[in-house]
């Protein structure tokens, strides 16, 4: 029996010297140590031995065992070290390097272009940017903006209602009554966001697009002050001469209210889908805010006026960038978006 045992001891020796890495120590494991490795078998062979035999070999093979074990457990943290090392020297990676551009880099969406524009433009006219939530209360979306429950206005904007009586606000216009509910006059602002409409979908309409609403709220603000706001904007936003008209517009927040139109830049005036053929896009509601709005969000109107506006920002990025549908900007397509 110990003549087996230091058999084994010598192969283990010996081929001890054969192991020179992670794989062949494996292996080597495997053959000693693993179910029906050397090692292994000789403890099966115990039972047939006598109580004495039993505990000396029993001794023996568990001291050959640990040794083994130790040779293994050594070697074994060498070669990871070694591996990992040799490893992070072949896929170095500098994570510091600028990355490199390619087709499939992210990029910004037309919308998030032409709102981070808008921003900077108003931003340098020393208006600040609010924001406010996309689910509002009946309150802020109708009734503060001189919407009362029974007013027929409501019918003019298709509300999706939450089941918490809460709604998808149907404009940026709540972000008026939010500001001045904040902040006290004289105020000038900007709120670009995503509205939600309970609409039929063509290729002007869609159930959720994007505006910017802006107040301005100062002393003795006019329709002159409005309508220079308005031109400087639209000529900082496309960079050249575009043809507006200004018609009587109503809405139930602003007295007087207007409804400014820029000549269609997609067919110049000729008529075409993003139109409906009338050469004209209606881009640009505005007014003078109503004494009623001014006294919801806390301040007096004998004191202060303002303006309000509301830029249909999703056909602003049509007219700029000559997109001729808006079911393309939630399309999701990848051929659209790398466009931009
Ligand atoms: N909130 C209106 C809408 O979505 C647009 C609007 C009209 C906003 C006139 C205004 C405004 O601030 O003065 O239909």
């Amino acid at each position: 029996m110990l003549e087996k045992l230091e058999n084994l001891k010598q192969q283990f020796i010996q081929e001890k010297e054969g192991v020179k890495n992670l794989e062949s120590l494996n292996d080597f494991k495997i053959k000693y140590l693993g179910k029906k490795g050397f090692v292994t078998s000789l403890f099966s062979i115990m039972k047939d031995l006598s109580p004495e035999e039993r505990k000396d070999f029993g001794n023996h093979i568990n001291k050959l065992k640990n040794e083994i074990e130790d040779f293994i457990a050594q070697l074994s943290d060498t070669y990871i070290k070694m591996e990992t090392e040799k490893k992070l020297k072949n896929e170095w990676l500098d994570i510091t390097m600028p990355f490199k551009q390619n087709k499939f880099s992210g990029h910004l969406s037309p919308i998030s272009r032409i709102t981070f524009e808008i921003m900077d433009i108003f931003k340098n006219l020393g208006f600040s940017i609010f924001d406010g939530p996309q689910s509002e209360d009946d309150y802020h979306n109708f009734t503060a903006l001189n919407i009362p429950e029974t007013h027929p206005a409501r019918d003019m904007q298709d509300t999706f209602w939450l089941k918490n009586k809460m709604l998808l606000r149907t404009h940026t216009s709540p972000v008026q009554i939010r500001a001045m509910e904040t902040f006290d006059p004289p105020l000038k602002g900007i709120a670009p966001g995503k509205v939600f409409r309970y609409e039929a979908i063509d290729a002007s309409h869609e159930i959720s697009f994007y505006q910017v609403e802006g107040i301005m709220i100062d002393k003795n603000i006019s329709v002159a002050n409005l309508i220079y706001f308005m031109k400087t904007l639209l000529s900082e936003i496309f960079k050249k001469d575009i043809k507006i008209r200004l018609r009587p517009g109503f809405f139930p927040f602003v007295e007087p209210g207007f409804e400014l139109d820029i000549q269609c830049l997609i067919c110049g005036g000729k008529g075409c889908s993003v139109c409906k053929n009338v050469g004209w896009v209606e881009l640009l509601p505005c007014g003078l805010m109503h004494p009623n709005v001014l006294k919801e969000g806390g301040i007096n109107p004998e004191k202060w006026t303002g303006f309000a506006f509301g830029l249909g920002l999703s056909r602003l990025a049509m007219m700029s960038y000559g997109i001729n549908d808006i079911r393309w900007f939630a399309s999701g397509d990848l051929r659209f978006l790398e466009q931009f």
